[in-house]
This record gives structure tokens, sequence and C-alpha cells, in this order.
């Protein structure tokens, strides 16, 4: 069945983590420490270990999570980077994750034109919001900062429907959808007919890709009241109030990469997850994370006795729960020679897509393995895997102008 609604919708270890420092660590203490030099006490960042994607799935999660959501260095100094002389949770903070580009309108722009360099800011990048400060009292406004969150209808808020939210991708993923012409559907065409002529390597981004995706409520004014929102990450903007309730992340630490989903507590039940028994890392006590819990993680298609795996969110798959992130993305594909007009335009759809959007393997709620023949046309293998990405084939616009020289060679 496909889901018909849509979705209109690190390496970090690096070489800090050095041997005896990993070594040093309590097992049960999160990821490794990278001090800072400047840092105050006990001021460190999360780096999160990449064979625990498979070693211990559910550690890795919190590690990339709360490597996510540490307080962000100033964008417009270093974009996209920890501050490790700030504490996780410090109030008045941005989260590393919100400084990462906008899929919406900094990544695949409306006229398909290559987006800028990574640190540029001159595109719409969301707006200001902030950590909660525990100390504030109901509706009292929190000292703003570089919080961002996309308002756009459909895209972050949740209202009644799932298959939505704020996409946002990192350094690495960026620079390989810059270095490889993949930022508009005309250029994910053109390298998928390379791959398919056997020009071009499939698509395969490098093994610190990293991209979330997050949802957030509207508070009403009784909630307010109540101070819910201060449990919550949360947003002030345009005189409403916006938690964080949900958060899918999605690294390439292993070659179908690894999947993982957390929600505030607060979130309904979702029939489908099965409860993680993993305890809340130390170093989220105290802080606005700690009401945050571990949805799951997806390393594979089946389990070892090949049932299929699940792994979903209440919010973000609203309605179709009983679903697998690592199948439903695994359809996600670019199409070679998508039909054209007499124009060279794109064909579109009487709604206005482009027609050959909806040819290959769709969105799905099927679970288990792919379905290798929907790649397959005429007996061949023909439409080309993004590497899991949708949001290529999803979000990427038509071009309006040429692209630079070096995405047509
Ligand atoms: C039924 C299909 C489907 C399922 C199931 C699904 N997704 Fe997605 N996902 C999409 C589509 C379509 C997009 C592109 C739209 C966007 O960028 O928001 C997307 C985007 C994303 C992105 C942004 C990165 C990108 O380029 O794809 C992340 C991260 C993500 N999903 C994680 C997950 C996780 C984690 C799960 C499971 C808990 C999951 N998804 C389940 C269809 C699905």
């Amino acid at each position: 069945m496909t889901v018909r609604r849509y979705l209109v919708t690190a390496l970090l270890v690096g070489s800090s983590c050095l041997a005896v420092a990993c070594s040093k660590s309590a097992p049960d203490q999160q990821g490794s420490e990278r001090k800072s030099l400047a840092g105050g006490e006990g001021a460190t960042c999360v780096a999160p270990v990449r064979t625990d994607a498979l070693d211990a799935p559910e550690k890795h999660a919190w590690d990339l999570f709360l490597a996510a959501v540490h307080p962000a260095k100033d964008p417009k100094v270093a974009r996209g980077e920890p501050d490790c002389t700030k504490p996780l949770g410090a109030p008045g903070t941005t989260s590393v994750w919100e400084t990462w580009r906008l899929a919406r309108t900094e990544v695949f722009l409306d006229d398909g034109a290559e987006p800028p360099a990574w640190d540029d800011m001159s595109l719409p990048t969301g707006y200001l919001g902030t950590t909660p400060d525990s100390s504030l009292q109901a509706g009292e406004k929190p000292g703003q900062t570089h919080m961002r969150f996309d308002p756009e209808e459909d895209q972050s808020i949740f209202v009644d429907h799932g298959g939505i939210g704020e996409t946002r991708m990192n350094k690495a993923t960026y620079a390989f959808i810059k270095e490889n012409c993949l930022w508009s559907f005309d250029g994910l065409s053109r390298y998928s007919k390379a791959v398919f002529d056997e020009k071009k390597p499939p698509i395969n981004f490098p093994v610190d890709s990293q991209e979330v995706k997050a949802v957030w409520i509207e508070f009403t004014p009784d909630d307010l009241k109540a101070g819910r929102q201060k449990s919550y990450y949360h947003i002030v903007h345009a005189g409403k109030t916006y938690g964080m309730t949900s958060f899918h992340i999605l690294t390439k630490d292993t070659p179908n990469w690894f999947w993982a989903t957390f929600h505030h507590r607060e979130t309904p039940d979702n029939p489908d997850e099965v409860k993680s028994k993993f305890p809340l890392p130390d170093r989220a006590r105290n802080t606005v994370w700690a009401n945050y819990e571990l949805g799951g993680t997806q390393v594979d298609f089946t389990t070892p006795i090949g049932s299929p795996t699940v792994l979903s969110d209440y919010y973000i798959e609203y309605d179709f729960t009983k679903s697998s992130c690592i199948t439903c993305h695994a359809s996600a594909h670019g199409h070679p020679e998508p039909a054209r007009g007499p124009d060279g335009k794109l064909v579109r759809t009487p709604n206005g897509g482009i027609a050959a959007a909806r040819e290959g393997p769709l969105q799905t709620t099927a679970l288990g393995v792919p379905n290798a023949s929907a790649f397959m046309k005429n007996g061949k293998p023909y439409f080309i895997q993004t590497d899991f990405l949708w949001s290529i084939p999803f979000r990427a616009r038509e071009e309006r102008n040429p692209p630079p020289q070096r995405c047509l060679s």
C-alpha cells in the first residue's frame, strides 16, 4: 500500500576519541568525552562511536541524539558545530541540528539552482527560539537565541496527519549533494542516467552523513498557563509557542544507514513501538532532554529470523505507525529519463507535480526487504536508489536555468 498524503510534506568519533579516552569511560557512560579546551567544569560534548551503531544501537542512538541537541556555536561563526564550552541543555541555547541546512529552503531551491556554500546564511533558515529556562514564569518570554524551526504549513508542525517534518542535513550530506549536483530534479536525473550508463558509481553518501527530521506541537493557552512548555525544547513564534515533540535521526554509520527516533514523554502511545528499557544517560539528567525518550532504532530490514522490523513515531508516522523507516526509504530513487515535453520541460501531472516522480518504487508502508522488481524496467535495473534519502526526489525542483558546467559532464 502506498501512503497517500505525502509527504508534502560522524563520524564524530574522529581523532578526538583516542583509545585511552574511550576505554576510560564507564560502560554506562554516553559516548566518549570531548573536553573542550575552553570549557568549564563538566562542559563537554558527546562523541558518538561509529561501531556502536551495530554493537550497542540504543546507546548509539542516545549519543547521536545528545550530540545533535547539544548547544551550537553561533552559526555565523562556525555553522553546524557544537559549543563544547556549554553544557547540554543550557537554557537559552540553540541545538546543533538547528544550525544544519534546512532542506526546504536552503538545499532544494524553488528554481532548482545550486544552493550556496555550507556556511552561507543568506537563505531563510527558520525562526528564532530557545531552550526553556525552568526558572521562567508561565507566559514569560525566554531570552531569544538562534533556535529555528520551519513554520510553513505541512512542514514541521503537527496538525492532524503524519508525513511531515522539518528536515535538516549536516555538512557532509550537504557537501555530497553539492559535489554531485543532486540539488535539482534534473540533477538527480542526470546522475541517475550516468549510473544507468555505468559512467558514475551508485549514489553513496559519505560515512559521516547525518540528517534529522523534527516535528513540533502547538501549545494551547491552557497548556501555557500550566507551564507545559517548560518540559519541551520550545520556540515562541508569532505569538504562539511550539514544543519539539518528535525527532528522527538518520546517519550513514552503517551501509543501509542507522535509523532512530525520539519523542517527548507526553507523546500518546504508539501501538507499534517497543518501549526502550535503556536508561536515561546521566548527562541528560536535570536538563530538558530528560523529558525525551528513545522510540527505537533500526539497522536492518528484518530480524535474524526474517521477521520484518518496524519503527515509527506517533506523530511523524501518524496513522501509519505500522511501518518501517528503512523499507520506505529504500524506495527513494532517481529517474534516469523523466518524460519531457516539446519545450524540454518536465511533464507535469494535473496538479502540477513532476509526472516522473510517480514512476518507480514509491513510498510504502510495506515491511521487510525492498521489492527489487520495482526498480526494474523491461527486466533490467533502471531506477537508481538515492541511498535511502527521500528528501532528494521528494523536495528537488525543476531547474529554471542551466546548472553549472561541471554538472553536465
Ligand atoms: C512511508 C514512507 C516513510 C517512512 C515509513 C519513513 N519515512 Fe522518513 N521520509 C519519507 C519521505 C517521503 C521523506 C522526504 C520528505 C522530507 O524531507 O521530509 C522522508 C524524510 C526523512 C528524513 C530526512 C532525510 C531524507 O532525505 O530522507 C529523515 C531523517 C527521515 N525521513 C527519517 C525517518 C525515520 C527515522 C523513519 C522511521 C522511524 C522514517 N523516516 C520513516 C518517507 C518515509
